[in-house]
């Protein structure tokens, strides 16, 4: 049976840098994202590089009908999945209250939903296929409580220990878990997050997204539980800690409200 990295969020950004990192180390690879065009391009150019075989499925993870459908094929097609990278994430900025419900709600269905259903089914499969290899990508904002991006940091909070406390579970199953915790990277995420992205180009805080790839997919050959890609990320993370909650949570609100307009 051949074998695939599944990769969410494939279509930009991170996870089109982890298909192609993974690619480039010669795995065969499942894209999913919405757009399809794009998901059918960076297939036809990653199999003309690499030589590898690059399947993809245009599917809305914010849809639990959809994604049933996706999941039913996976189970019929015989595809034997053996790295799962759930890259796919959007986020909101902005006073919560103002926030447009269905946003919210699509931010939860993608963030933690589809994320902990994709952990659960190829999970199993996994587990009968005798193991397998994990990679959820949360933030550096998952190690804090976010005023103005608040369900996208809890999100993220979500993912981190999911990820975690899955990786202590799954170890018996030989299914490795580790999480992807990136600093400000630059990709298209900040427009859709309505925040504004001209800040922190200029503040120089952003990392390449083929420079979080290629530093995941090092680790993840380590085995490391949770991968923090450059050092100012791993001090952003760990300063959480060394403060009172009431200062943490007061200096994120000041920072994320810098970043959004409204
Ligand atoms: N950029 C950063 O600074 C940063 C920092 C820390 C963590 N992260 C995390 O990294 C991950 C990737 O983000 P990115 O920065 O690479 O942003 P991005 O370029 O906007 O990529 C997001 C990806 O998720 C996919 N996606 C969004 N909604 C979807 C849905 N409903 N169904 C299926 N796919 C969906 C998008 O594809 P389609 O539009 O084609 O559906 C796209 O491929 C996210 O989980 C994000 O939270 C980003």
């Amino acid at each position: 049976m051949t074998r695939y990295a599944l990769i969410t969020g494939a279509s930009s950004g991170i996870g089109l840098a982890m298909a192609e990192a993974l690619a480039r180390r010669g795995r065969n690879l499942i894209l999913v994202a919405r757009q399809r065009d794009r998901l059918e391009s960076i297939a036809i150019e990653l199999t003309q590089r690499f030589g590898v075989e690059v399947l993809f499925r245009a599917c809305d993870l914010g849809e639990p009908l959809r994604l049933s459908g996706f999941l039913l094929e996976l189970e019929e097609g015989e595809r034997q999945i053996d790295l799962l990278v759930n890259c796919a994430g959007i986020g909101t900025s902005g006073p919560f209250l103002g926030q447009d419900w269905m946003t919210e709600q699509d931010l939860i269905e993608v963030n933690i939903l589809a994320l902990t259903r994709l952990c659960h089914a190829i999970g199993n499969s996994m587990a009968l296929l005798g193991g397998g290899q994990i990679l959820n990508v949360a933030s550096i904002a998952a190690f804090q409580p976010g005023p103005w991006m608040s369900t996208y940091y809890a999100s993220k909070a979500y993912v981190l220990h999911f990820s975690e406390a899955l990786r202590v579970e799954l170890k018996k199953c030989s299914i490795k878990v580790s999480v992807l915790c990136p600093g400000p990277t630059r990709t298209g995420f900040f427009s859709r997050a309505q925040m504004d992205e001209q800040k922190l180009i200029d503040s120089k805080l952003l990392m390449s997204p083929e420079e979080v790839a290629l530093y995941a997919v090092r680790a993840l050959d380590r085995n490391r539980a949770i991968i923090i890609p450059g050092r100012r990320n791993r001090w952003l993370a760990a300063l959480p800690r060394l403060g009172s909650r009431w200062l943490v949570r007061t200096i994120a609100g000041m920072i994320n409200k810098a970043y959004c307009p409204r």
